[in-house]
């Protein structure tokens, strides 16, 4: 679909990042806002558990060294053109979305390669979509190899602590230098203990120019999600009414422009 929404979900490892990310499916399936594509670009692949999904195959077991494919290339398809192939081959397709998960590269080779199939191919893959989520990685990869080309909301997560609001700081510095500017920028505050959102907020704004942000969420501490993750339960199937979701929900409802037209 032409100018389909990108969603891209950036923060220090442990944040947050795959939670609000599978939120952000998860609303998105509610509203019909289908269909989604929701890319796991962080290396350590979390996102298909947590949308009750199983890796099947990543961009990452794609090889660099493509004679090393078995069978090899045939001789008259050019390498782009097998490269999507094998792209589409790594989609897994679920109820209202499909997920595409980078994940590492096999052997040999690097990341650069696997972040540059990804970003090759993101532009095209993201037009037959309502929309895409895009779970980053901790590293920013993506950002500083100008993956993120076409994202339209950023989504920052930090918890409350100095080391994940410092990691924010330098997401936004690298953001004003990609080519592609970035639609907007939202700030979570997760993990927030009750009756510290103030302190907390006060924290993010002695680090962070706040007015960057176009809007800011304070989400607790919510012992649905632990449960959740103790018991294997995919966010997609846990009860909407918890605290943290009907924040997030609330927060992503009153956007505007809207998340998704
Ligand atoms: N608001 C919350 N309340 C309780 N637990 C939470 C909350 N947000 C996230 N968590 C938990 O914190 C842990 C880290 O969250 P998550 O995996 O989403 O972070 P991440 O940024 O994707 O981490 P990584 O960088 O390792 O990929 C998970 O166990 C998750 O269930
Ligand atoms: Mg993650």
């Amino acid at each position: 679909m032409a100018n389909s929404p990108c969603i891209a979900v950036v923060g220090k490892g442990g944040v947050g990042k795959t939670t609000i990310a599978a939120f952000t499916v998860k609303v998105l399936l509610e509203r019909l806002c289908t269909p989604i594509l929701a890319v796991d670009a962080d290396p350590s692949a979390c996102l298909a558990g947590v949308l009750g999904q199983e890796i099947e195959e990543t961009i990452g077991g794609i090889r660099e060294d493509t004679r090393a494919v078995a069978g090899g290339i045939p001789e008259n398809i050019p390498k782009q053109q097998y490269l999507a192939l094998k792209i589409q081959e790594a989609i897994i397709e679920a109820k209202g979305f499909d997920l595409l998960t980078m994940g590492r590269p096999e052997g040999p080779g690097c990341y650069c390669f696997v972040n540059n199939v990804l970003r090759d191919n993101l532009d095209r893959l993201t037009q037959t979509y309502r929309a895409t989520v895009i779970d980053c990685e901790a590293g920013l990869e993506h950002l500083s190899r100008r993956t993120n080309r076409c994202v339209d909301t950023m989504i920052l997560i930090a918890d409350p602590t100095i080391k994940a609001l410092d990691t924010l700081k330098t997401v936004l510095t690298i953001a004003a230098e990609i080519d592609n500017p970035i639609g907007r920028f939202v700030l979570i505050l997760n993990r927030v203990p009750v009756g510290k959102e103030e302190a907390v907020r006060q924290a993010a704004a002695a680090r962070l120019d706040l007015s960057k942000f176009e809007d800011v969420l304070i989400l607790p501490q919510d012992d649905a999600i632990f449960d959740a993750e103790l018991t294997g339960q995919s966010i997609l199937h846990i009860d909407g009414r918890i605290p943290s979701y009907q924040a997030y929900r609330r927060f992503i409802d009153q956007l505007s422009p809207p998340l998704v037209k």
